[in-house]
This record gives C-alpha cells, structure tokens and sequence, in this order.
C-alpha cells in the first residue's frame, strides 16, 4: 500500500523545518521522535488526556498555548512555531547548556518529578501559565487557583502535584509583575 505524504514546513524550536514530505495523519509526536530524533515529548495515553505529549506553541503575536501532539496529525502544524522540551533551554552556538529556565531549574530545586515522564508536558504548561501571568497579572490570593487550574490537565502517576505547584509559585513570585497583592 502507498503511503500519501504531503509537504510540511514549520519552525521548531526557533528553526525552520521542510519542507519535508510527512505521511498524511502522522501525529505530531511521531514525527518529532522519528523524523528529528526530538524524543524529549513523551507519548502517553495517545487520546488527548494525560497532556505528556504537550508543547509549546507561539502564535503569531507572540503569545504562548499548549498543543497536544498526539492527537493533533503533524500537518495541523503547518506554518506555525512550536517549542518542545529540547528547546527550553538557553544554549551557545555548540548546542551546549548555558541556562535552564526558570521553571525548569524550579521542577529540580523542588524534587517536583520522580520518574520525570510527564515533566516536559509539565514545563510546557507551566511556562504558558508564566506567559498568562506576565499578560495578565493576577492577585496573591488567587494565585494557588490559577496554578491548580492551569495544570490541571496534566497527569503525573508518581508524585502529587504538590511540588510541582509550589515550584510554580515560587516562580510566579519571583518574576516581577506577574502578582499583585
Ligand atoms: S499522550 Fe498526548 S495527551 Fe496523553
Ligand atoms: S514524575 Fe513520573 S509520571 Fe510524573
């Protein structure tokens, strides 16, 4: 049986990709584990629940959403600009660490994942939620709401949430103008 393929071209991590022929209905996650070895996206339940497989997508003004990759087929990125967990990162010219960010160097300072499969959807969820913050500024006495309420898509089957969100709000805090009290 042939295989249909048609052309994609998007920007992943600040770099173009294609175009590049992908087989029709590809999920996303498949074609960035198989075709760009970018195997950092974890593929979980595959239907859309558990949002291990999420990413960071920027939209055209800039702003940050979560996308699924597993239930979203690689051509729905066509011509946008996503994130994935290997691009978090600051790194030199060589590709080599120079800074995490903040929530990620967060997740480690509070031990927030044991296994650490779900923890590029976390990082991918939390670092939207700190886009929305800086957008829109929220009082201290919500802020405990809006992280639960931000992050409660995401599954994680070891630990229980709970350092996860404190690693959150000690970013929140410590970023200027995204808490008002
Ligand atoms: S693997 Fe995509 S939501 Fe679970
Ligand atoms: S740390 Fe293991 S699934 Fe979350």
């Amino acid at each position: 049986m042939k295989i249909e393929k048609q052309p994609l071209t998007l920007t992943i991590n600040g770099e173009k990709v294609g175009p590049v022929d992908v087989p029709v209905g590809m999920p996303m996650v498949d074609f960035l584990h198989d075709y760009l070895n970018l195997t950092g996206t974890r593929f979980g339940c595959g239907q859309g629940v558990c949002h291990a497989c999420t990413v960071v997508e920027i939209e055209p003004n800039g702003t940050k959403t979560e996308s699924r990759t597993c239930v979203y087929g690689a051509h729905f990125f066509e011509g946008k600009s996503i994130v994935t967990i290997e691009g978090q990162a600051e790194r030199d010219a060589n590709g080599q660490l120079k800074a995490l960010t903040p929530i990620q160097q967060a997740f480690i300072e509070h031990f927030s994942f044991q296994c650490g499969y779900c923890t590029p959807g976390f990082v991918a969820g939390a670092t939207v939620f700190m886009d929305e913050l800086q957008r829109n500024p929220i009082k201290r006495a919500d802020l405990e709401t809006a992280i639960e309420a931000a992050l409660n898509d995401h599954i994680c089957r070891c630990t229980g949430y709970v350092r996860y969100y404190e690693a959150v709000r000690e970013v929140a805090l410590a970023t200027p103008g995204c808490v008002i009290d």
